[in-house]
């Protein structure tokens, strides 16, 4: 739970960030679920889009998602790896804004690991022979995608796992008594706390 002396400290703070991320990712009804993704385009503007938080490791400050390799958030971070991820918790009121560089695992252990997690329903997506994003040409029939089996491989092609280490967690608290936000910026010796006006 956020506490006016949460945004003093930069221990309290990062323990109240894992809560509500670690929460995110065991509960499909957690407000922090789900994130909105901010990538740059490839035409220098800003893209956004909702993604699913699939694995949040505290230590290594590392939030993984899944896409289709297809997708052109792949071939924009390819090109530039930062991106930003943005929650919001309707239950606090608070915002979460996340500076982080992702990698892209595709075809490789790191992402063969995830797809050994990754259910039948979901892997149905990455079987589609259309690329996301992509648009359909006039008399194109987007079929329902039957449900594989459990140990169907045909969409590990087109899975990627994306890896997001952030470095820097901004957290705004809007209360009634007054807003309140702070920055955490990490460096080898640790997170760093800075106060921000709301
Ligand atoms: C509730 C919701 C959850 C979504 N989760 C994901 C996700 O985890 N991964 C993903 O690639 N796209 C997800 N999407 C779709 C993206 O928002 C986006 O439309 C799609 O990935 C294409 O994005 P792009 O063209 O920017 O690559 C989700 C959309 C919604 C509405």
């Amino acid at each position: 739970m956020l506490t006016p002396g949460t945004f003093a400290d930069s221990a309290a703070l990062y323990a109240a960030v894992q809560r509500m991320l670690g929460q995110g990712v065991a509960s499909g009804h957690h407000s922090c679920h789900m994130a909105v993704a901010a990538t740059v385009g490839l035409d220098g503007g800003p893209k956004a889009r909702i993604i699913v938080i699939r694995q949040f490791l505290s230590e290594s400050r590392r939030i993984e998602f899944h896409t289709d390799v297809r997708s052109p958030k792949v071939t924009e971070l390819r090109r530039d790896p930062r991106i930003a991820l943005n929650f919001y918790d309707a239950e606090s009121r608070s915002q979460m804004r996340l500076a982080a560089r992702a990698t892209i695992n595709a075809g490789n252990d790191r992402a063969r690991e995830s797809w050994q997690l990754v259910p039948a329903v979901n892997r149905a997506l990455f079987m589609s022979p259309f690329q996301p994003s992509g648009e359909l040409t006039e008399g194109v029939v987007l079929d329902d995608m039957p449900i594989p089996d459990q140990t169907d491989e045909s969409g590990f092609a087109h899975f990627a796992a994306v890896v997001c280490e952030f470095d820097e967690v901004d957290v705004l608290w809007l209360r009634a008594e007054g807003h309140l936000r702070s920055r955490l910026a990490w460096s080898p010796d640790g997170w760093r706390l800075f106060r921000l006006c709301p």
